[in-house]
């Protein structure tokens, strides 16, 4: 696969969708981002230091009702990463990666569908590896701090281009969920509750129990926070 490396960058998201016309997978690393994407039109930081790459992928006969396993094997993939370096990191529903509470890592899906399949997808990883978190201290961790040593960048983008051509297996991302059976304040558009997660079904809703009532929640349309952040 053709991968492009790049100093700068307003996201490597925006710059790769100048491909989609092709047919051609494709990978966009940038040592920094000016504009990073993050979930929701926030914004992501990206400063020098961090991991910062979007992988472009054609299908055919890809069905749209599966397009959550896109994510899922990013956020798999990053865990893997992780662990290669002595870190156990673990899923936050739908796709952050923590570490030792903080957050590792986001992950930015733009799938261009026809009708009822997906025709590409953008898949784009932002990774804390040795960048200045100074002023997102208690949110975010970098997989160096976490690790106990300084890592280089392109050591970890190897790893992670590794396991991202590995198979993938919705089992892992179950496994690798942190919070089930814990109770989450879920945020919704009509006000905020307490709920117990349950389980994550093969469509990305977060199954939980809500005063004994079983509900499927969509990542698109609730934020949620674990109880002890
Ligand atoms: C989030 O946590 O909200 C998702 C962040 C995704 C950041 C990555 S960095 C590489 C790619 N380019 C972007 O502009 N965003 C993604």
């Amino acid at each position: 696969m053709k991968i492009e490396l790049l100093e700068e960058v307003d996201s490597t998201n925006t710059y790769i969708k100048r491909y989609l016309g092709g047919n051609e997978d494709r990978i966009v690393c940038a040592k920094r981002q000016t504009g990073g994407k993050g979930t929701k039109g926030r914004s992501f930081m990206s400063q020098e230091g961090g991991l910062y790459l979007s992988i472009l992928k054609f299908y055919e006969n890809f069905p749209a009702e599966k397009a959550f396993r896109i994510m899922a094997h990013a956020a798999v993939s990053v865990c893997k990463t992780a662990a290669d370096f002595g870190v156990a990191a673990q899923i936050k529903w739908p796709n952050d990666v923590l570490a030792n509470g903080g957050k590792l890592c986001g992950i930015l899906i733009e799938n261009v569908l026809n009708g009822k399949f997906v025709r590409a997808s953008v898949v784009g990883i932002g990774v804390n590896v040795c960048n200045d978190l100074t002023a997102l201290r208690r949110i975010a961790v970098s997989l160096s701090e976490a690790a106990g040593k300084k890592l280089c960048v392109e050591e970890v983008r190897e790893k992670l281009l590794i396991h991202l051509r590995e198979e993938d297996d919705f089992e892992d991302y179950l496994n690798l969920i942190g919070f089930l059976g814990q109770t989450v304040h879920v945020f919704a558009p009509d006000g905020k509750f307490l709920a117990t997660a349950l389980r994550v079904l093969e469509n990305g809703n977060l199954e939980v129990s809500r005063n004994g009532e079983i509900m499927a929640l969509s990542a698109a349309e609730i934020t949620l926070r674990l109880e002890e952040s």
